[in-house]
């Protein structure tokens, strides 16, 4: 059997031919740049997250850039995440002067550890906004992080790049900061075909200045009050994704029963499962698992036909480009043993039961532990 990590082709089987009128329908009109289907999934999503606004833009990592200049962060300016993350957490802002400084994780749900962000804030000065990366579908311990925030001033811009619905407590991620940024890069749990992204806000303030910057700092047509970006959601994109995003709920149960599933038939083994903390709705936009033997894993696993990836092989932290931060290998213990560690399986809404139970027969099989 064939298992693919992702399978798109399947899981827009059931949606196909509605997706093929929507785009003839946007054909036929001829509008495709911020018109009215962008209007209408701003407005669906900012209803959907609980927020009072949303902008779409043209992928997660503009949704980070704006999002933080929005919040007024110029050149100088600190920005503190994680460091066990894809690259533009940091990069949407430090390629504007914002530099990166990282903290580590927790090692239960692989998200920033709010002591650590307290010792590092207490530590260091010039830190204006905190990125916290609700990694993997699983949300950061929200109530902590708002609370040092605040007494450090610091605002927040969540990182739901992997978290579309997923829930903190009662909230929707992506409505609890000062800004939240979601990517539609097309395997995300919700995808469009192409890049795109929206960034969501309570702020009057922030919804203007990120209208501004999307739109080449105009305030209207050939009137430009600041310096701004192209970063436009297309109209293609924003009526397809208006029809995935009705699925959305559906789609994340189903890929908390495949998590459900690989927990029944993997809970007796020695791999370390992903957790769900009891005041998490996680989404599982992946299922990343920890093991010793990861490479030796993943090869077998690639020999039984099952593709699975690392999400991410090395810390940020440690990157070449950031190597003028002047961190050493060591700095950051637990997202530096998560990263030797981890492996992402297969996961995705349409993935079947069968399936489940062959990825998790095969790494049985790997530890020689009888089906
Ligand atoms: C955690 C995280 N942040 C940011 C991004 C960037 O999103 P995009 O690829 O749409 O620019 C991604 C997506 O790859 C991500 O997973």
């Amino acid at each position: 059997m064939e298992v693919n990590i992702f399978n798109l082709e399947r899981d827009h089987q059931d949606i196909k031919e509605q997706l093929i009128e929507r785009f003839r329908d946007v054909l036929s009109r001829g509008e495709f740049i911020l018109g009215r289907e962008v209007a209408s999934l701003e407005e669906a999503f900012a209803s959907y997250i609980g927020v009072k606004y949303a902008v779409g833009v043209n992928s997660g990592t503009d949704a980070l850039k704006i999002g933080g200049l929005s919040l007024g962060l110029k050149p100088g300016d600190k920005v503190v995440t994680t460091p066990n993350t894809y690259i533009s957490t940091a990069m949407g802002l430090s390629i504007h002067g914002i530099e990166p400084v990282f903290c580590d994780i927790e090692m239960e749900t692989y998200n920033m550890d709010p002591e650590a962000l307290e010792g590092l804030l207490k530590r260091e000065k010039g830190i204006r906004l905190c990125i916290p990366v609700h990694l993997y579908g699983h949300p950061c311990r929200m109530d902590e992080i708002a609370d040092i925030c605040k007494r450090y001033g610091v605002q927040i811009l969540e990182d739901a790049c992997q978290a579309h619905g997923a829930l903190y407590k009662e909230k929707k991620v992506g409505s609890i900061g000062d800004v939240g940024a979601f990517s539609f890069y097309p395997t995300k749990n919700l995808g469009c075909y192409g890049d795109g992204g929206i960034i969501t806000t309570n702020s009057h303030e922030v919804y203007e200045r990120a209208l501004m910057l999307r739109a080449y700092g105009q305030t209207s047509k050939h009137v430009h009050a600041i310096e701004g970006f192209n970063s436009r959601l297309d109209e293609v994109q924003a009526a397809l994704l208006l029809i995935k995003l009705e699925k959305l709920d559906y789609w994340n149960k189903r890929r908390r029963h495949i998590a459900w599933l690989y927990k029944r038939e993997l809970g007796d083994t020695p791999v370390i499962l992903p957790q769900e903390a009891t005041w998490a709705y996680h989404v599982y936009h992946l299922y990343v698992i920890r093991v010793r033997q990861r490479d030796e894993l993943m090869a077998y696993l690639r020999e039984k036909g099952i593709t699975t990836l690392i999400h991410y092989p090395t810390p940020i932290h440690l990157q070449g480009v950031y190597s003028r931060l002047g961190y050493q290998e060591g700095a950051f213990s637990n997202s530096e043993e998560a990263a030797r560690q981890i492996i992402s399986l297969p996961i995705y809404p349409s993935m079947k039961e069968d399936e489940v139970v062959y990825v998790s027969r095969c790494i049985r099989e790997f530890y020689g532990i009888q089906a």
